[in-house]
């Protein structure tokens, strides 16, 4: 009896599996119950049928959306293909999880915000978002506010073992290249989806059971604050330090302006979250952005 309670009936619905968040997902939200995974191959998310479909064939207790549209620069080119999963899907999300009164949780971005400033961005700040990207999840992460109860966390410069991102580019090109050219003006916290996907199942294991809890947005990055340039000299370090094969020593990465690096979508120079809110709703402590980056890549220079 009491383990059928712990776990309540209804299953979560994961979306996005094999992403970043996703993946780390598999693994911290089974603690909470049953969980219904789901990745491109089991349904197309830009389909509004077939995600409906799910949707009521699974009656989740809570939907947890990690999949997005994350092609930053591509978005500028195809922003219908953008808007379709960053900004349609969350708000036929939230609608489904309305009549199901079922959580919905999902994730948003440090590109919400123009980048201007010093001083960590906090929830009540206002978002003008620079790029594409940024506008599609804008709009999706004020659609998924809408569900009468939700969970919206915004992060930035995620990383983890699986998947694409910054820490495995520069672990392969140290390998490969004596010296990198790193930006050096863009401000923020690196952070672990494992991180992200903990946080995400503690806030959730406190909402479920309550129902007076309504949720919220929130800032969820890691502890301290870098740019592209020292996250890249701590990679080269560690790994050098883990007895990678580095040809690039962390004093090899040198610093370049943004400017010296043009892409089609610009990135805001401040990313800084303030992340008070989470710490104090739900009682977190946040890891340092190094303490994650070197476990990841102890993870990936694990002998196989
Ligand atoms: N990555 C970052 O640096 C970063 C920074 C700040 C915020 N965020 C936010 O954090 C969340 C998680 O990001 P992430 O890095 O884990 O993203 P990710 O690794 O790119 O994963 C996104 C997942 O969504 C899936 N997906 C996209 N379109 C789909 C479709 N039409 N049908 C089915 N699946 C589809 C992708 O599948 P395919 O691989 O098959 O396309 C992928 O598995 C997102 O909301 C993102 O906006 C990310």
């Amino acid at each position: 009896m009491s383990a059928l309670l712990a776990t309540g009936g209804a299953p979560l619905l994961l979306l996005g599996k094999d992403g970043q968040v996703g993946w780390e997902l598999q693994r911290a939200l089974p603690l909470l119950g049953p969980v219904v995974a789901v990745g491109r191959a089991e349904c197309d998310l830009a389909d509004p049928d077939a995600v409906r479909a799910l949707v009521r064939r699974t009656a989740p207790r809570a939907i947890v959306n990690a999949a997005a549209y994350t092609a930053v620069d591509q978005a500028e080119s195809d922003r219908a293909g953008a808007w379709r999963i960053n900004a349609e899907l969350p708000a036929l999300l939230a609608g489904e999880a309305a009549a199901l009164d079922a959580w919905l949780v999902h994730y948003s971005t440090d590109y919400v915000f123009d980048g201007s400033g010093e001083a960590p961005w906090r929830e009540s700040d206002e978002p003008a978002p620079l790029g594409a990207y940024g506008r599609s999840k804008l709009d999706g992460e004020q659609a998924a506010q809408t569900a009468p109860r939700h969970l919206v966390f915004r992060t930035s410069w995620v990383f983890g073992a699986h998947g694409g991102n910054f820490l495995k580019t520069m672990l392969r090109l140290g390998r490969e290249r004596d010296g990198l050219n790193v930006v050096a003006d863009q401000w923020g916290a690196p952070t672990g989806a494992a991180l992200i996907a903990d946080a995400t199942a503690h806030a959730l294991k406190a909402v479920l059971p309550d129902r007076d809890a309504t949720g919220g947005l929130f800032h969820l990055a890691s502890d301290g604050v870098t740019n592209w340039h020292g996250y890249a000299r701590h990679i080269m370090a560690e790994a050098a330090r883990l007895g990678a094969p580095m040809r690039c020593t962390p004093d090899a990465v040198r610093p370049i302006p943004a400017s010296a690096y043009p892409l089609p979508a610009p990135r805001p120079a401040n990313s800084r979250l303030d992340t008070a809110r989470l710490r104090s709703v739900f009682g977190l402590s946040l890891p340092s952005w190094e303490s994650q980056a070197t476990r990841v890549l102890e993870t990936l220079l694990a002998p196989q």
